[in-house]
């Protein structure tokens, strides 16, 4: 395991300010030069819905949008998400009244969710997926499990993450 977290942090490093919007938020971060995304997410915002696994870029479970674009936040440092939009599981259905997004309650319904560490970046990535299809409509199994390739799930539960990808893409559809 290769995480850098704060406790690891290298004493009198020099801190680097970082402006960004978090979930919709402007925020203000200082951040060691080397700290990744992940970690500024976790440690100094608490936002623990973005998952700590492989840190290498392997698993997909630190996964979250930066400006529209999945993104595995353990490969980026927090320093470069100066200026950019940053989305984590916990914004993604805020604005709804039971703070779940459709895409949220399909995972639940369809019974994609098993010991549920490898959810957030899957919902993360399904997300990323949903809005940059070129053509919903076409959005089939084999597209879903293409774009979610990158994102490793330990329970093996597939066939359910790709079905309710594909139910909240039948639902989206609709008029
Ligand atoms: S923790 Fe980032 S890809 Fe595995
Ligand atoms: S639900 Fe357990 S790792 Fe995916």
């Amino acid at each position: 395991m290769t995480t850098s977290t704060p406790e690891q942090d290298l004493p009198g490093a020099e801190l680097v300010p970082v402006d960004c919007t978090v979930n919709g938020r402007a925020v203000h971060l200082e951040v060691p030069p080397h700290r990744t995304l992940m970690d500024a997410l976790r440690y100094q915002l608490g936002l623990t819905g973005t998952k700590t696994c492989c840190a290498e870029g392997e698993c997909g479970a630190c996964t979250v949008l930066v400006d529209g674009e999945a993104v595995n936040s353990c490969l980026m440092l927090a320093a470069e998400g100066e200026g950019h939009e940053i989305l984590t599981i916990e914004g993604l259905g805020a604005d709804e009244p039971d703070g779940m997004s459709d895409l949220q309650h399909a995972f639940l319904t369809a019974g994609a969710v098993q010991c549920g560490f490898c959810i957030p970046g899957q919902v993360m990535a399904a997300e990323h997926l949903l809005r940059t299809h070129d053509a919903l409509d076409t959005l089939d199994e084999e597209a879903v499990r293409e774009g979610l390739s990158g994102n490793l799930c330990r329970c093996a539960g597939y066939q359910r993450i790709v079905a309710a990808v594909l139910q909240t893409a039948e639902s989206r559809r609709q008029p």
